[in-house]
């Protein structure tokens, strides 16, 4: 592991190591296994970033499941609505599933809020979240999360599967840009 690394013009320096993110994602991945113990669960990871957590995770459930991808793509509204996202990649039918969504970050939170109330409008018999990272600092919705690998101070971080700018998603670690 190295304990700072450079990434297009920005330094940045470790603040999750490996360790520490495999052994949080054994945690979720039990106490997911137990509740989900019988329902087949759907995960459903958000793609680009959240594709490693969702390979460790899913690595990590015991009981019978499913996983798809989908990537959630933000536009330009035509009115002054703002952005608009929509879910591209859906084909399964989750009418009556138990489904679970896997994301990297919540930062804002205005990715999950579209994209759980679309999800909803598909009539799940459940829908929970599992969210690697939580920016409790920055967020502007109220959004349950009901799997949190850890809160993060909001700060900018690349790693395992995060981006600067299309960089730094294979990195085992995760880091934090650094102030100097
Ligand atoms: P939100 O809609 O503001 O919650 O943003 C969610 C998305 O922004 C995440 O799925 C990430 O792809 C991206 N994002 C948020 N914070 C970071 C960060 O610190 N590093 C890299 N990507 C981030
Ligand atoms: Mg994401």
């Amino acid at each position: 592991m190295k304990n700072a690394i450079q990434l297009h013009d920005k330094k940045f320096v470790v603040s999750l190591p490996s360790t520490k993110i495999q052994e949080r994602i054994k945690t979720l991945g039990s106490q997911i296994s137990s509740e989900m113990e019988g329902k087949c669960p759907l995960f459903i990871c958000v793609l680009n970033g959240a594709f490693l957590f969702a390979a460790d995770l899913l690595k990590n459930i015991s009981t019978d499941c499913e996983i798809t991808f989908i990537r959630v793509s933000s536009y330009e509204g035509t009115a002054s609505t703002g952005n608009l996202k929509s879910i591209m990649g859906l084909s399964e039918n989750i009418e009556g599933r138990s489904v679970i969504i896997v994301e990297d970050i919540v930062d804002t939170g205005h990715t999950m809020v579209h994209l759980i109330n679309e999800l909803k409008s598909k009539n799940p018999a459940q829908l929970k979240l599992a969210s690697l990272l939580l920016k409790p600092a920055a967020l502007q919705h109220e959004i349950k999360i009901d799997y949190t690998g850890f809160e993060v101070p909001n700060d900018f971080l690349v790693g395992y599967g995060l981006d600067y700018d299309g960089l730094g998603r294979n990195l085992s670690d995760i880091y934090t840009l650094s102030i100097d």
